[in-house]
Protein backbone atom coordinates (compact mmCIF):
# COMPACT_ATOMS: atom_id res chain seq x y z
CA UNK A 1 0.00 0.00 0.00
CA UNK A 2 0.69 3.44 -0.94
CA UNK A 3 0.70 6.21 1.39
CA UNK A 4 -0.23 10.28 0.50
CA UNK A 5 -0.30 12.85 3.09
CA UNK A 6 -2.08 15.91 1.67
CA UNK A 7 -0.67 19.18 3.10
CA UNK A 8 -1.65 21.64 1.30
CA UNK A 9 -4.23 24.30 1.59
CA UNK A 10 -4.21 28.28 2.44
CA UNK A 11 -5.45 27.82 6.36
CA UNK A 12 -6.70 31.55 6.67
CA UNK A 13 -8.93 30.55 9.81
CA UNK A 14 -5.23 30.92 11.28
CA UNK A 15 -3.88 34.10 9.58
CA UNK A 16 -1.88 35.60 10.57
CA UNK A 17 0.12 32.77 11.66
CA UNK A 18 -0.04 30.93 8.53
CA UNK A 19 0.97 34.34 6.54
CA UNK A 20 4.21 32.62 5.59
CA UNK A 21 4.32 29.20 6.02
CA UNK A 22 1.90 26.26 5.64
CA UNK A 23 -0.41 24.69 8.85
CA UNK A 24 0.97 21.59 8.46
CA UNK A 25 4.59 22.88 9.53
CA UNK A 26 3.69 24.73 12.50
CA UNK A 27 4.99 23.15 15.80
CA UNK A 28 2.88 20.91 17.45
CA UNK A 29 4.64 20.98 21.07
CA UNK A 30 8.08 19.37 20.12
CA UNK A 31 7.74 18.79 16.43
CA UNK A 32 6.32 19.89 13.07
CA UNK A 33 2.52 19.24 12.66
CA UNK A 34 3.31 16.61 9.64
CA UNK A 35 5.52 14.66 11.59
CA UNK A 36 2.02 12.73 13.44
CA UNK A 37 0.31 11.59 10.03
CA UNK A 38 3.88 11.06 8.60
CA UNK A 39 4.36 8.71 11.84
CA UNK A 40 1.14 7.12 11.69
CA UNK A 41 1.49 6.02 7.63
CA UNK A 42 4.75 4.80 9.25
CA UNK A 43 2.81 3.15 12.11
CA UNK A 44 0.66 1.32 9.17
CA UNK A 45 4.32 -0.10 7.72
CA UNK A 46 3.64 2.48 4.82
CA UNK A 47 7.16 2.52 3.14
CA UNK A 48 6.97 4.52 -0.21
CA UNK A 49 4.88 8.24 0.79
CA UNK A 50 3.72 11.04 -1.41
CA UNK A 51 3.42 14.57 0.02
CA UNK A 52 1.11 17.06 -1.61
CA UNK A 53 1.55 20.41 -1.29
CA UNK A 54 1.46 24.33 -2.68
CA UNK A 55 4.69 25.31 -4.85
CA UNK A 56 5.02 27.58 -2.28
CA UNK A 57 5.56 25.16 0.83
CA UNK A 58 6.52 22.29 -0.79
CA UNK A 59 10.42 23.15 -1.11
CA UNK A 60 10.18 23.31 2.86
CA UNK A 61 9.07 20.22 3.35
CA UNK A 62 11.75 18.66 1.10
CA UNK A 63 14.12 20.57 3.48
CA UNK A 64 13.16 18.73 5.97
CA UNK A 65 12.49 15.10 4.93
CA UNK A 66 14.72 14.89 1.46
CA UNK A 67 14.27 11.45 0.31
CA UNK A 68 13.34 10.34 3.34
CA UNK A 69 16.22 7.41 3.29
CA UNK A 70 17.57 8.15 6.44
CA UNK A 71 14.29 7.05 8.05
CA UNK A 72 14.40 3.81 6.02
CA UNK A 73 11.38 5.00 4.00
CA UNK A 74 10.77 6.53 -0.07
CA UNK A 75 9.56 10.46 0.24
CA UNK A 76 8.60 11.84 -3.19
CA UNK A 77 6.55 15.04 -3.75
CA UNK A 78 4.16 16.62 -5.68
CA UNK A 79 2.34 20.42 -6.48
CA UNK A 80 -0.86 21.15 -5.94
CA UNK A 81 -1.24 25.11 -7.50
CA UNK A 82 -4.80 25.38 -5.96
CA UNK A 83 -6.43 23.92 -3.21
CA UNK A 84 -9.21 22.68 -5.13
CA UNK A 85 -10.06 19.59 -2.47
CA UNK A 86 -8.94 16.56 -1.11
CA UNK A 87 -10.21 14.36 -3.74
CA UNK A 88 -8.11 15.70 -6.01
CA UNK A 89 -5.04 14.55 -4.15
CA UNK A 90 -6.12 10.90 -6.11
CA UNK A 91 -5.97 12.75 -9.27
CA UNK A 92 -2.33 14.08 -8.61
CA UNK A 93 -1.37 10.99 -7.30
CA UNK A 94 -2.68 8.74 -9.86
CA UNK A 95 0.88 7.52 -11.32
CA UNK A 96 2.45 7.66 -7.53
CA UNK A 97 -0.83 5.16 -6.82
CA UNK A 98 -0.23 3.24 -9.88
CA UNK A 99 -2.04 -0.53 -9.29
CA UNK A 100 -1.83 -0.07 -5.39
CA UNK A 101 -4.23 0.75 -2.75
CA UNK A 102 -3.67 3.98 -1.19
CA UNK A 103 -3.84 4.96 2.23
CA UNK A 104 -4.41 9.32 2.42
CA UNK A 105 -3.99 11.27 5.19
CA UNK A 106 -4.49 14.90 5.97
CA UNK A 107 -1.42 16.42 7.08
CA UNK A 108 -2.99 18.25 10.01
CA UNK A 109 -4.43 15.53 11.65
CA UNK A 110 -3.31 13.75 14.74
CA UNK A 111 -4.36 10.36 16.26
CA UNK A 112 -2.83 9.26 19.42
CA UNK A 113 -4.16 5.63 21.20
CA UNK A 114 -2.95 2.30 21.88
CA UNK A 115 -5.30 1.14 19.86
CA UNK A 116 -4.20 2.63 16.71
CA UNK A 117 -1.23 0.17 15.26
CA UNK A 118 -3.28 -2.19 15.44
CA UNK A 119 -6.25 -0.25 13.52
CA UNK A 120 -3.76 0.68 10.82
CA UNK A 121 -2.55 -2.37 10.66
CA UNK A 122 -6.14 -4.09 9.89
CA UNK A 123 -6.62 -2.10 7.31
CA UNK A 124 -3.04 -1.77 5.45
CA UNK A 125 -3.96 -5.16 3.74
CA UNK A 126 -7.13 -3.26 2.05
CA UNK A 127 -7.32 -5.04 -1.52
CA UNK A 128 -10.96 -3.94 -2.38
CA UNK A 129 -13.18 -0.76 -1.57
CA UNK A 130 -12.11 1.54 1.07
CA UNK A 131 -12.21 1.93 4.35
CA UNK A 132 -12.54 5.43 7.02
CA UNK A 133 -12.29 5.85 10.80
CA UNK A 134 -14.76 7.79 11.97
CA UNK A 135 -14.84 9.45 15.35
CA UNK A 136 -17.39 10.98 17.99
CA UNK A 137 -17.42 14.74 18.30
CA UNK A 138 -19.52 17.41 20.23
CA UNK A 139 -19.18 19.52 17.01
CA UNK A 140 -20.16 17.52 13.62
CA UNK A 141 -21.13 20.28 11.78
CA UNK A 142 -17.61 21.07 10.76
CA UNK A 143 -16.61 17.86 9.41
CA UNK A 144 -18.09 15.01 7.58
CA UNK A 145 -20.87 13.22 8.85
CA UNK A 146 -21.94 9.26 8.71
CA UNK A 147 -25.24 9.12 8.13
CA UNK A 148 -26.90 5.61 9.05
CA UNK A 149 -29.55 3.62 7.76
CA UNK A 150 -32.48 2.49 10.00
CA UNK A 151 -30.50 -0.80 10.82
CA UNK A 152 -27.66 1.27 11.76
CA UNK A 153 -25.66 0.68 9.06
CA UNK A 154 -23.44 3.88 7.47
CA UNK A 155 -25.13 4.74 4.71
CA UNK A 156 -23.75 7.75 3.50
CA UNK A 157 -21.60 10.44 4.45
CA UNK A 158 -22.37 14.71 4.57
CA UNK A 159 -19.81 17.14 4.39
CA UNK A 160 -20.38 19.87 7.15
CA UNK A 161 -23.97 19.26 6.95
CA UNK A 162 -26.42 21.72 9.07
CA UNK A 163 -28.18 19.86 10.74
CA UNK A 164 -26.14 16.35 11.45
CA UNK A 165 -27.91 13.30 11.26
CA UNK A 166 -24.81 12.11 13.71
CA UNK A 167 -22.16 12.79 15.89
CA UNK A 168 -19.96 10.62 14.18
CA UNK A 169 -17.14 13.04 12.11
CA UNK A 170 -14.50 11.10 9.17
CA UNK A 171 -11.47 11.76 10.45
CA UNK A 172 -9.04 12.50 7.94
CA UNK A 173 -7.37 9.29 7.37
CA UNK A 174 -8.85 7.12 3.97
CA UNK A 175 -7.79 3.62 2.47
CA UNK A 176 -9.14 3.11 -1.44
CA UNK A 177 -8.07 0.28 -3.84
CA UNK A 178 -6.47 1.07 -6.63
CA UNK A 179 -9.96 2.46 -8.44
CA UNK A 180 -9.63 5.54 -6.60
CA UNK A 181 -8.01 7.78 -9.20
CA UNK A 182 -11.01 7.02 -11.54
CA UNK A 183 -13.64 7.54 -8.79
CA UNK A 184 -12.17 11.04 -7.74
CA UNK A 185 -12.04 11.85 -11.75
CA UNK A 186 -15.51 11.11 -11.83
CA UNK A 187 -16.43 13.98 -8.86
CA UNK A 188 -18.29 17.04 -9.76
CA UNK A 189 -16.66 19.99 -7.93
CA UNK A 190 -19.04 20.85 -5.09
CA UNK A 191 -21.00 24.30 -4.68
CA UNK A 192 -17.82 25.07 -2.76
CA UNK A 193 -16.14 24.37 -6.27
CA UNK A 194 -13.71 21.40 -4.56
CA UNK A 195 -13.85 17.96 -5.07
CA UNK A 196 -14.91 16.70 -2.13
CA UNK A 197 -13.74 13.50 -0.34
CA UNK A 198 -17.09 12.70 0.67
CA UNK A 199 -18.40 12.31 -2.81
CA UNK A 200 -15.37 9.53 -3.23
CA UNK A 201 -16.59 7.78 0.27
CA UNK A 202 -20.11 7.63 -0.82
CA UNK A 203 -19.22 6.68 -4.74
CA UNK A 204 -17.94 3.30 -2.37
CA UNK A 205 -20.57 3.42 0.21
CA UNK A 206 -23.42 3.23 -2.01
CA UNK A 207 -22.26 0.14 -3.63
CA UNK A 208 -21.40 -1.56 -0.01
CA UNK A 209 -17.38 -1.38 -0.63
CA UNK A 210 -16.40 1.21 1.96
CA UNK A 211 -15.89 -0.01 5.82
CA UNK A 212 -16.10 2.57 8.88
CA UNK A 213 -14.09 1.63 11.80
CA UNK A 214 -15.49 3.86 14.50
CA UNK A 215 -12.91 5.21 17.11
CA UNK A 216 -13.58 4.42 20.93
CA UNK A 217 -12.93 6.52 23.91
CA UNK A 218 -9.20 5.53 24.20
CA UNK A 219 -8.42 7.33 21.40
CA UNK A 220 -7.69 10.91 20.88
CA UNK A 221 -8.28 12.64 17.52
CA UNK A 222 -6.90 16.47 18.08
CA UNK A 223 -7.99 19.54 16.25
CA UNK A 224 -5.95 21.91 15.00
CA UNK A 225 -7.86 24.18 12.93
CA UNK A 226 -8.33 27.29 15.61
CA UNK A 227 -5.94 29.35 17.52
CA UNK A 228 -7.20 27.64 21.27
CA UNK A 229 -7.32 24.08 19.33
CA UNK A 230 -3.71 24.11 17.87
CA UNK A 231 -2.37 25.00 21.70
CA UNK A 232 -4.73 22.66 23.17
CA UNK A 233 -3.37 19.68 20.49
CA UNK A 234 0.26 20.81 21.69
CA UNK A 235 -0.64 21.02 25.50
CA UNK A 236 -2.02 17.83 25.53
CA UNK A 237 1.55 16.01 23.33
CA UNK A 238 3.46 17.64 26.09
CA UNK A 239 1.22 16.02 29.05
CA UNK A 240 1.56 13.22 27.93
CA UNK A 241 5.04 12.72 26.62
CA UNK A 242 6.01 14.44 30.15
CA UNK A 243 4.34 11.74 31.98
CA UNK A 244 5.30 8.78 30.45
CA UNK A 245 8.62 9.95 29.00
CA UNK A 246 7.93 8.61 25.68
CA UNK A 247 7.51 10.60 22.81
CA UNK A 248 4.32 10.73 20.28
CA UNK A 249 4.13 11.03 16.56
CA UNK A 250 8.60 11.03 16.70
CA UNK A 251 8.82 9.55 12.95
CA UNK A 252 12.87 8.58 14.02
CA UNK A 253 11.87 6.53 16.99
CA UNK A 254 9.42 4.61 14.87
CA UNK A 255 11.36 4.13 12.34
CA UNK A 256 14.01 1.97 14.20
CA UNK A 257 10.92 0.48 16.28
CA UNK A 258 9.19 -0.85 13.01
CA UNK A 259 12.92 -1.63 11.67
CA UNK A 260 13.28 0.48 8.69
CA UNK A 261 16.52 1.83 10.17
CA UNK A 262 19.27 0.39 12.33
CA UNK A 263 20.88 1.31 15.91
CA UNK A 264 23.62 3.11 14.05
CA UNK A 265 21.14 4.75 11.61
CA UNK A 266 18.73 6.15 14.72
CA UNK A 267 21.96 7.22 16.70
CA UNK A 268 23.37 9.20 13.94
CA UNK A 269 20.05 10.99 13.69
CA UNK A 270 19.99 11.77 17.11
CA UNK A 271 23.84 13.66 16.86
CA UNK A 272 22.39 16.02 14.18
CA UNK A 273 20.21 17.30 17.42
CA UNK A 274 21.68 18.71 20.01
CA UNK A 275 18.52 18.92 22.03
CA UNK A 276 16.18 17.09 24.49
CA UNK A 277 14.34 15.63 21.35
CA UNK A 278 18.08 14.47 20.38
CA UNK A 279 18.60 13.25 24.12
CA UNK A 280 15.39 10.91 23.83
CA UNK A 281 16.82 9.33 20.26
CA UNK A 282 19.49 8.47 22.32
CA UNK A 283 17.86 6.59 24.65
CA UNK A 284 15.47 4.98 22.25
CA UNK A 285 17.90 2.39 21.44
CA UNK A 286 17.49 1.04 25.42
CA UNK A 287 14.04 0.90 25.89
CA UNK A 288 12.43 -2.13 26.56
CA UNK A 289 10.72 -3.25 23.04
CA UNK A 290 7.19 -2.97 24.38
CA UNK A 291 7.05 0.30 25.75
O1 LIG B 1 -10.29 16.52 9.27
C1 LIG B 1 -11.35 15.73 8.77
C2 LIG B 1 -12.22 16.51 7.81
O2 LIG B 1 -11.35 16.99 6.76
C3 LIG B 1 -13.34 15.62 7.22
O3 LIG B 1 -14.28 15.30 8.22
C4 LIG B 1 -14.05 16.34 6.08
O4 LIG B 1 -14.95 15.47 5.47
C5 LIG B 1 -13.03 16.84 5.06
O5 LIG B 1 -13.65 17.58 4.01
C6 LIG B 1 -11.99 17.70 5.72
O6 LIG B 1 -12.65 18.86 6.24
P1 LIG B 1 -11.87 20.23 6.53
O7 LIG B 1 -12.84 21.31 6.76
O8 LIG B 1 -10.85 19.99 7.60
O9 LIG B 1 -11.15 20.45 5.16
P2 LIG B 1 -10.14 21.55 4.79
O10 LIG B 1 -10.62 22.24 3.56
O11 LIG B 1 -9.79 22.39 5.98
O12 LIG B 1 -8.85 20.71 4.39
C7 LIG B 1 -8.25 19.77 5.24
C8 LIG B 1 -6.73 19.85 5.10
O13 LIG B 1 -6.33 19.56 3.77
C9 LIG B 1 -6.19 21.23 5.42
O14 LIG B 1 -5.02 21.10 6.21
C10 LIG B 1 -5.83 21.83 4.10
C11 LIG B 1 -5.60 20.64 3.22
N1 LIG B 1 -6.05 20.85 1.84
C12 LIG B 1 -7.35 21.19 1.64
C13 LIG B 1 -7.84 21.33 0.36
C14 LIG B 1 -9.27 21.68 0.12
C15 LIG B 1 -5.20 20.65 0.79
O15 LIG B 1 -4.01 20.33 1.00
N2 LIG B 1 -5.66 20.79 -0.48
C16 LIG B 1 -6.95 21.12 -0.74
O16 LIG B 1 -7.31 21.23 -1.93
Amino acid sequence: MKGIILAGGRATRLFPITKGTCKQLLPVYDKPMIFYPLSVLMLAGIRDILIISTPHDLPNFKNIFHDGSHLGISISYKEQLKPAGLAEAFILGEDFIGGDSVCMILGDNIFYGDQLSGLLKRNVNLQEGGSVFAYNVVNPQRYGVVEFSDDGKPQQVVEKPEHPKSNWAVTGIYFFDHNVTDVARNVKPSARGELEITDVINSYMTKGKCHVEFLGRGMAWLDTGTYDSLIDAGLFIKIIEERQGLKIGCVEEIAYREKFISKEQLLKLADEYKTSYGDYLNRVVDFRYDL
